[in-house]
């Protein structure tokens, strides 16, 4: 401890006397000793740390703040009810964004909040005989209690009805005035007050006579709005955009969404409607009391007044955090993103955003989950039922981002059963609790590694690369795919090894082994924390090693040389299986808050002994049991049933036994399965097991030597 403190400081000395600036006076007053001491692990970094102190000198201040910052949105979220789970997922794809900064040692700065304005609104409060801004505050406490469930960790909620907004719309507005881009005019044409948008020619909308169109974007019915308004000049801006477009190529990610953007610009823009003489539930224009801001000229500039646009006091903590990194937005709200938000910025000569993140809609029996449509997941109920993690993971595990996805109870479960529980969860699990059974709590630093274990850690090298890319093109459910592919190696290594076996007769290999997939581990919850927070600091903890946010700890991973010591202590298992909570994903219902509550009921309408009887419970001896080829879980165990003659059948214990344990046991299967594929061959039947408290099965067996084919009665 004491040399790691000596080094720390001749370090810092050094460092001192090659960056000769604040920077690094700055950083080693601030960073906590544990980086001092992560850096010291291996000399290549320390010396890379200090040229980049040097690098950094080179550099003007406030580009080196710039570049250390990150600066994520989510759109801000019409108050008509309680959050659902759609906008939970686009604030939890900026969360993860935000954390996976924050992991790479970047300030961050994560926005989130409500639109509150417009006719919408307005509509819905007076439905319940509300005043528009009673309705918006009834919900808000409802949107910070379920952001602090899921753990979001945002800087900032914005209203748009806080007077700072409200004030900054109104300068910002001033100085289009004043500068032409805004002038006085009337406008005719369709609108849709739940998309609060108002239609163009380019909308494709079927006038049929007599009829009123249906809105192209949600289907319902538009409305004919006659009245004086101020217009944008947003015609001005097509050539502009268009450039744009063209030298930013990755500005609207995925791609595909920029040629629907270029084509809808490159066909020609009309100016924009900005203001409203028909209802009063706005912001209320500068200078002309009779109309009130158009929903989305006040909503979108909430992006740049949260952070302190428009006002003087804050023009410094403006220009430190805007242009912002990442918008995250759903697709239906792309136009307004990528074209008005745009040419409204250009107007006021500001910095357009770096990125826009389009994701896809969560569907409900293929359909978008709306409010509107009333087939909304209730995320409280998620949350009661399985907890904030495991949602958070099956989020943006099963949701490619950048398409529609289907919410389905069964996958999460699924997700949380063999990803959550059986792959990550044992990982951790088996380690821990062998070294415990052995009483092992320290393992050392290793110094040679054996062949198979550099393989491993060659492997979770690449994954280190993989998952960076990944991330940094805000691919999350890639990411995490490539890690469980690492999961999957890891597991597969521990079990190859035997290391149950390596204790008695190799203990250095055993611990070898323990200190492979203790590395491993720290790689995988370092990586996965963005996503599980509180479950991968416990996993972390398990096995010393803490995490510190900071510069290096994306980095300090990547270090070739596995030098890491470990003390480790068994802590519960950090996945719960969860029985089945199928009985519906339909929201909101009684029937639903039962699955999330369920009571401890004797069924009196159970199952008849006829339905038992279809069930054929089969005792047979396993005579050969190999590992399938591309399976790091599945053995295919040849089964002699007696009289019932051979089968085939394929059971995932690879990550728990060995085929020697398995090899001549009499167990119970279950016989009139129906046959199925898996990885290529084919399984007749299943092996029953029990699960023990770790997730690990164990084949349920023959209470005592039966013959062969016996059915259980
Ligand atoms: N208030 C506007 C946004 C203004 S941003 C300056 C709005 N609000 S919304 O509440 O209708 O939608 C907000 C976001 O939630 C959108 O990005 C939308 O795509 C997203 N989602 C709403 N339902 C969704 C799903 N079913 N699935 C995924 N996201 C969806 O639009």
């Amino acid at each position: 401890m004491l040399l790691q403190r000596t080094a720390a400081l001749a370090l810092c000395n050094w460092s001192k006397a090659y960056a000769k600036n604040v920077v690094y006076d700055h950083y080693f007053k601030t960073a906590p000793f544990a980086v001092f001491f992560d850096l010291l692990e291996d000399k290549g970094q320390a010396a890379e740390f200090c040229n980049k102190g040097t690098r950094i000198m080179n550099h003007d201040q406030k580009n080196q703040e710039t570049r250390d910052r990150f600066y994520v949105t989510t759109p801000i979220y019409y108050v008509t009810a309680r959050p659902h789970l759609g906008s939970l997922y686009s604030t939890l794809l900026a969360d993860v964004l935000a954390r996976w900064n924050k992991l790479g040692g970047k300030q961050v700065f994560f926005l989130t909040g409500t639109d509150e304005h417009g006719q919408k609104i307005a509509q819905a409060a007076e439905k319940v005989g509300q005043q528009p801004k009673a309705f918006v505050d009834s919900f808000i406490e409802a949107y910070h209690h379920m952001w602090d469930r899921y753990e979001l960790s945002y800087n900032h909620f914005i209203r748009t009805t806080d007077s700072y907004h409200v004030k900054a719309v109104q300068a910002w507005l001033s100085s289009l005035l004043d500068k032409g881009d805004i002038y006085k005019s009337f406008y005719k044409g369709w609108y849709c007050t739940p998309c609060e948008t108002f239609l163009t020619d380019k909308d494709a909308l079927v006038e049929q006579a007599g009829q009123i169109p249906a809105c192209p974007s949600c289907s319902r019915p538009t409305q004919i709005v006659e009245e004086e308004t101020y217009f944008f000049k947003l015609s001005n801006y097509a050539s502009r955009l268009l450039t744009f477009y063209q030298e930013n190529p990755d500005f609207i990610q995925p791609k595909e969404r920029m040629h629907e953007v270029i084509n809808f610009v490159a066909s020609g823009l009309k100016d924009l409607s900005i203001s409203r003489t028909t209802i009063t539930w706005g912001i209320p224009f500068p200078g002309d009391a009779k109309h009130v801001t158009y929903v989305w000229a006040d909503a979108l500039n909430n992006y740049i007044t949260a952070v302190g646009y428009g006002q003087p006091d804050r023009k410094q903590e403006f220009e430190s955090w805007w242009p912002a990194d990442v918008q995250v937005l759903g697709k239906d709200i792309v136009r307004f993103h990528a074209v008005y938000w745009p040419a409204f910025l250009m107007a006021s000569g500001l910095p357009l955003p770096k990125r826009l993140l389009v994701h896809g809609w969560i569907r409900m029996d293929k359909q978008k989950m709306s409010k509107s449509l009333g087939n909304v997941v209730d995320p409280q109920e998620l949350y009661d039922a399985y907890g904030a993690e495991p949602v958070r993971y099956y989020l943006m595990r099963q949701m490619a981002i950048t398409h529609d996805s289907d919410f389905s109870i069964e996958d999460l479960e699924q997700r949380i059963t063999s990803d959550l529980a059986n792959d990550l969860g044992n990982l951790l699990n088996r380690t821990v609790a062998l070294a415990h059974s052995h009483s092992i709590v320290e393992l050392p630093v290793i110094t040679v590694w054996s062949p198979k274990a550099l393989d491993v850690r060659d492997e979770c090298l690449n994954m280190l690369e993989d998952v960076e890319k990944y991330m940094n093109d805000c691919s999350i459910h890639l990411a995490l795919a490539r890690i469980w592919k690492f999961i999957n190696t890891a597991n597969a290594y521990f079990h190859a090894q035997e290391p149950w076996k390596l204790i008695k007769k190799d203990p250095e290999a055993c611990l070898q082994v323990l200190s492979v997939t203790c590395h491993s581990l720290r790689a995988i919850a370092t990586l996965l924390w963005p996503v599980m927070p509180h479950k991968m600091e416990a996993l972390l903890a398990s096995i010393g090693a803490p995490l510190h946010l900071g510069e290096h700890t994306r980095d300090n991973l990547k270090l070739a040389t596995w030098n890491k010591g470990f003390m480790l202590h068994q802590i519960q298992p950090l996945f719960v299986k969860p029985e089945s909570k199928q009985a519906s994903a339909k929201p909101m219902t009684e029937e639903k808050k039962q699955v999330a509550h369920p009571e401890p009921v004797c069924d009196q309408n159970g199952i008849g002994i006829e339905d038992f009887l279809k069930v054929e419970l089969v005792v047979g001896t396993v005579e050969q049991c190999e590992p399938v080829p591309n399976s790091s879980k599945l053995y295919a165990l040849q089964v002699n049933f007696g009289e019932r003659g051979m089968r085939q059948i394929l059971a995932g214990f690879a990550p728990y036994h060995t085929c020697e344990a398995l090899c001549n046991k009499q167990a119970v299967f279950l016989f009139n399965l129906k046959p199925r594929a898996m990885v290529g061959m084919q399984s007749q039947g299943m092996l029953l097991a029990a699960q023990d408290a770790h997730g690990v099965p164990h084949p349920v067996m023959a209470p005592v030597p039966v013959p062969n084919g016996t059915r259980l009665r």
